[in-house]
């Protein structure tokens, strides 16, 4: 049975050792890297358990093992039955003792000694597996990610976050155009406190403070954004969007991203290493799907995997025009699948005018409705029928 690794460690040479130890083990290979060891280690450990419920993990926690410790039990708390190698400096009798405890099944001593690897992964293989049992009851982070302005990336999160709503899914909404800060606009929403307050508060955040200060939509969604002054710059950092992240997904079921299109922004680099699935929004425009090529491999040399991205081709026509790239031609361009074609409707601009997200009201365009409901179960694995009764 082949073996995938996930490998959590700051040290860039640790990883690489890893992956050099793997060439001479056909069957074992490294399915993701974590180059930051936080307490948010086990969303992302969880997130990828849910694609390879298989893969065991091999964590560093020389670089600080006592917060190393705390990140082990909880990723251990958060996954019971994952087989989990630990890996630190002190080899002594206490601290493996200390590692065992804190949940690990298996130590290994750096620097890292070839045999004592090739050891680990065989009493690994030697272990029954046991898949890491189920969904995680994390909530899930989907982000929107538009390859140019103007492909719908605002319109694309604003109903998805509305069809969770509708759907009674505890549902918050993220705006992080902080240019665009669109969200707000199309939901006809003033909002008085922003992720600036949201930033400043969240030493003391739980769930009765920041429903408090975000603004509640009609449909039932919280939402937050970006400051409406343009000024204001630096309010929100790549660390304190982590740490939100956390307390979002431990409170509530669906966290949508407006990510803008800003894909090398380091707030929404974070956002996007979040996010179980990661929405690329084109068109059938040649820009937007030259972009698209870009950004998928920006995304994966920052170490994104496949399964994470899916792309969404907005306003699709099936159009006899030259001009305009079929679907077949984007998944080839792309060489990959387009996950779905969202129709263009007219009354989109009118639902963006109006300040109502298009599917507050079914009736208005009942047929892009019915798609983009579709799509909304697609995305989130829901089956038709589960969807109908909920
Ligand atoms: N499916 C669609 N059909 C028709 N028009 C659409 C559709 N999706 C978005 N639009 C329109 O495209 C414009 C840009 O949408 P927006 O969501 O602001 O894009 P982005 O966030 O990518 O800049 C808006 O005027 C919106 O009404
Ligand atoms: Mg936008």
């Amino acid at each position: 049975m082949p073996i995938s690794l996930l490998v959590a460690s700051t040290d860039e040479q640790f990883r690489e050792m890893i992956r050099e130890n793997l060439l001479n083990q056909p069957n074992a290979k490294v399915i993701s890297e974590y180059a930051d060891v936080a307490s948010n280690l086990y969303i992302r450990v969880l997130q990828d358990l849910e694609r390879h419920p298989e893969a065991a993990l091999i964590l560093d926690i020389g670089g600080d093992p006592a917060e190393g410790f705390r990140i082990l039990e909880k990723v251990r708390a958060a996954a019971p039955d994952l087989y989990i190698i630990a890996a630190n400096y002190s080899g002594d009798g206490e601290s493996v003792i200390a590692t065992i405890r804190a949940g690990a099944n298996d130590f290994l001593t750096m620097p890292l000694r070839r045999t004592d690897f090739k050891d680990a992964i065989t009493r690994l293989e030697k272990t029954p597996r046991r898949a890491s049992s189920g969904t995680s009851k994390l909530g899930r982070i989907y982000s929107f990610l538009g390859t140019k302005g103007g492909v719908g990336t605002t319109s694309l999160a604003v109903n998805f976050a509305s069809v969770l709503a509708q759907r009674k899914q505890q549902t918050v909404l993220i705006d992080l155009d902080a240019i665009g800060n669109d969200v707000a606009m199309q939901l006809g929403a003033a909002p008085q406190y922003t992720l600036q307050e949201v930033g400043e508060n969240l030493s003391r955040m739980d769930q009765a403070l920041f429903e408090g200060f975000v603004t509640r939509d009609p449909l039932g969604f919280f939402l937050v954004g970006p400051p409406d002054a343009l000024e204001q710059r630096g309010y929100f950092s790549e660390a304190m969007f982590r740490e939100f992240g956390t307390f979002l997904v431990e409170k509530y079921e669906a966290i949508v991203v407006d990510a803008g299109r800003s894909v090398s922004d380091e707030i929404v680099l974070g956002a996007l290493q979040a996010s179980s699935i990661i929405f690329l929004v084109v068109t059938q425009e040649f820009p937007s799907i030259r972009n698209a090529q870009r950004y998928i491999a920006y995304l994966m040399r920052m170490g994104f995997s496949q399964d994470q991205l899916r792309v969404v081709c907005n306003r699709y026509q099936k159009r006899n025009n030259p001009n305009y790239t079929s679907l077949e031609q984007i998944q080839q361009t792309l060489n990959q699948p387009v996950f779905y074609g969202i129709p263009e409707t007219p009354a989109m601009l009118t639902a963006v005018n109006k300040a109502r997200p298009l599917v507050a009201d079914r009736q208005t365009a009942p047929e892009y409705d019915k798609a983009f409901r579709a799509f909304v179960d697609k995305a989130t694995g829901m089956s038709k029928s589960v969807a109908k009764s909920a």
